[in-house]
């Protein structure tokens, strides 16, 4: 059996395994990536994508950001839209700091790109990964490439998997306490060419549900409706999505609406989860392989790329010979920040969705914090700090 030999096995090639790849590369550090999907789907993937300042640093830290900040978009502030009226949170105003809309699949591809360059090894359609051992001196792993078994031994091994990977699976049980939560409902999403209905982002509250208008750019827009987590997305086809979308708008916005052919159109569930701790020996949990946030608030990719900030830092340390504390913390400096940006997702998820089968002093008690917060500049500086990003 062939070995190959690194200093860190990452597996997973999503926004936080190649993150992580390369800011170990810009270090000096050798890694080998391992991808269970083809270059193609990853690269064609189609994720959320509003940037926290934090996170751009990173990615400039990173030597990826020339695109972004060439053909990102930068949002001051977001809008909600509350039967039928209109409220601007002024992110800038409150809190002094802006978001950056830029697609995941674009930061993918600027990603893919670098690791290409770097000459650094990534195997995409990397079958049966597996890890035999991360708890002695290294780290042993195997997997499949063009039918070939392939042994890996490194010093480290990061679990960027996603939610679905084996690195977390890979935990025995006992190890490993999970927090979750899966909302009654999810979101149905369609891509278009069409511009955008306003300049920033409106989330929507409605008697009808939920609904979000987003963008990847100036004339490709990406909206989302609330829908029964037992919808499926072949009973809806274009028409029947632009007029309920219309349908949770005020009629001023809904007559600026531009509709076009769909380019994509799917439905994901919503769920909080957490797993802890993040650290079993030599093995590190990064991303979704730890954790899950439901997408309002736009936190999952910018709480992997913090995740990947204190990884990265703590590595590049050991490797200068210094004490392995940044290591010995990684769990608990990346779960304190996790838990808060859960904490901002289900709260920005219980006050925007429609939950039909609770009970009726659960519908009073959002309409109050839905009035206090459009009220209360003191409420308004809390969301537009989190949703700016709370410090890394
Ligand atoms: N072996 C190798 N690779 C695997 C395996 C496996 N057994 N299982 C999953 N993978 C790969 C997936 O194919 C995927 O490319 O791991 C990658 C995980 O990527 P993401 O799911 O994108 O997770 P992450 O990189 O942590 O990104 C977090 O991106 O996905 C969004 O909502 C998410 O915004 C968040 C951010
Ligand atoms: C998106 O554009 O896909 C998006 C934006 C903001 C969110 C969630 C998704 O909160």
């Amino acid at each position: 059996m062939k070995t190959h030999r690194t200093q860190v096995l990452i597996v997973g090639a999503g926004p936080s395994g190649l993150l992580l790849g390369q800011l170990l590369h810009r270090a000096g550090i050798d890694s080998l990536i391992v991808e269970r999907a083809s270059a193609t789907h990853v690269r064609q993937r189609i994720r959320a994508g509003v940037l926290e300042p934090g996170t751009v640093a990173l990615l400039e830290e990173a030597g990826v950001a020339d695109r972004l900040h060439r053909e990102g978009l930068l949002h001051h502030g977001i809008e909600l839209m509350v039967d039928g009226c209109r409220h601007r949170i002024d992110l800038q105003a409150l809190v002094g700091r802006s978001v950056t809309v830029y697609g995941q699949t674009e930061l993918t591809r600027d990603l893919m790109e670098a690791r290409a360059a770097s000459g650094r090894p990534c195997w995409y359609d990397a079958q049966q990964v597996h890890l035999d051992t991360w708890d002695g001196s290294e780290v042993r792993a195997r997997c499949e490439v063009e039918g070939v078994t392939r042994e890996i031994v490194a010093d480290f091994v990061a679990g960027c998997d996603g939610y679905h990977g084996i690195c977390r699976a890979s935990v025995p049980a006992e190890a490993l306490r999970c927090y979750e939560k899966v909302y009654p409902f999810g979101w149905l999403g369609l891509l278009s060419d069409t511009p955008p209905v306003s300049h920033e982002l409106i989330y929507g509250r409605h008697e009808r549900g939920f609904s979000l208008c987003s963008m990847r750019s100036p004339t490709r827009s990406r909206y989302y409706l609330q829908v029964p987590l037992s919808e499926q997305v072949h009973h809806w086809n274009d028409q029947r999505f632009w007029q309920e979308l219309r349908c949770r708008m005020d009629p001023a916005t809904a007559e600026q609406l531009v509709t076009g052919p769909a380019l994509e159109m799917s439905i994901a569930p919503l769920r909080s989860f957490v797993a802890e701790p993040m650290r079993f020996g030599r093995l590190f949990l990064a991303g979704d392989a730890a954790h899950i946030v439901p997408p309002t608030g736009a936190k999952g990719l910018n709480l992997a790329a913090s995740d990947i900030r204190y990884l990265s830092q703590a590595l590049i340390e050991f490797y200068s010979g210094g004490p392995p504390t940044g290591l010995d913390h990684y769990s608990s400096r990346c779960l304190a920040r996790i838990w808060k940006a859960e904490r901002f997702s289900w709260w920005m998820t219980t006050l925007l969705h429609g939950f039909d089968h609770e009970p009726p002093i659960q519908h009073k008690l959002q309409r109050a914090e839905l009035d206090y917060l459009l009220s209360s500049e003191a409420a308004q500086r809390v969301l537009a700090e989190n949703y700016v990003g709370l410090p890394i």
